[in-house]
């Protein structure tokens, strides 16, 4: 898959999550949020059968990651991050394709996810994806704290 952007930028593939990915992984985190999942938090992910992880290879190095946890066919999107330097490539929409993609294999009924209230570029990308606000988790967020917005995206 290609970005956007100009044909100079290397190329995008999407795999799953993979133990070798995850040092880059926890890098971005680190440099995302303020709050970052540790190495060790994704590590345990991958045993975990009830979560589907990916990430984003920009010739070959790893430069985002999203996934989901499903309960009864409720997926949670518990991270979706992109390295800074790779940012408004669409780079996390082709994540999410990948990871709706699955989702559809997986039987997967519902999305639904947390965001914070000011993250505007997330919201955008959650909305243009078929999410729905349906409800405000009060001071959700920690360092700084803010609200949450909870958007579902449910199977018609
Ligand atoms: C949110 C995040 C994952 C997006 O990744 P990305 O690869 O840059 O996203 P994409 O390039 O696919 O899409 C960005 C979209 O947001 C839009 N956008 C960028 N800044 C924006 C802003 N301030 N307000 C509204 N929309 C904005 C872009 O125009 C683009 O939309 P378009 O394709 O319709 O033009 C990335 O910014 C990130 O890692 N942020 C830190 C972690 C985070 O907040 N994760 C989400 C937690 S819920």
């Amino acid at each position: 898959m290609n970005m956007r952007g100009g044909k100079d930028l290397p190329e995008i593939t999407v795999r799953k999550l993979r133990g070798e990915d995850i040092e880059q992984i926890s890098r971005i985190e680190e440099q995302s949020f303020s709050m970052p999942w540790s190495a060790d938090a994704f590590r345990e992910l991958l045993n975990r059968p009830y979560c589907t992880y990916f990430v984003a290879l920009a010739d070959e190095r790893p430069v985002g990651c999203c996934g989901y946890t499903d309960i009864c066919h409720e997926a949670n999107i518990d991270n979706v991050v992109v390295d800074p330097l790779y940012r408004n490539r669409g780079i996390a929409q082709i994540m999410l394709e990948r990871l709706m993609e699955q989702g559809e294999k997986d039987g997967v009924l519902a999305y639904t996810l947390e965001v914070r209230a000011s993250n505007a570029a997330a919201i955008h990308i959650y909305e243009k994806f078929g999410f729905v606000s349906e409800g405000i988790r009060p001071r959700f967020y920690e360092k700084p704290v803010e609200d949450a917005v909870i958007m579902w995206k449910r199977k018609s």
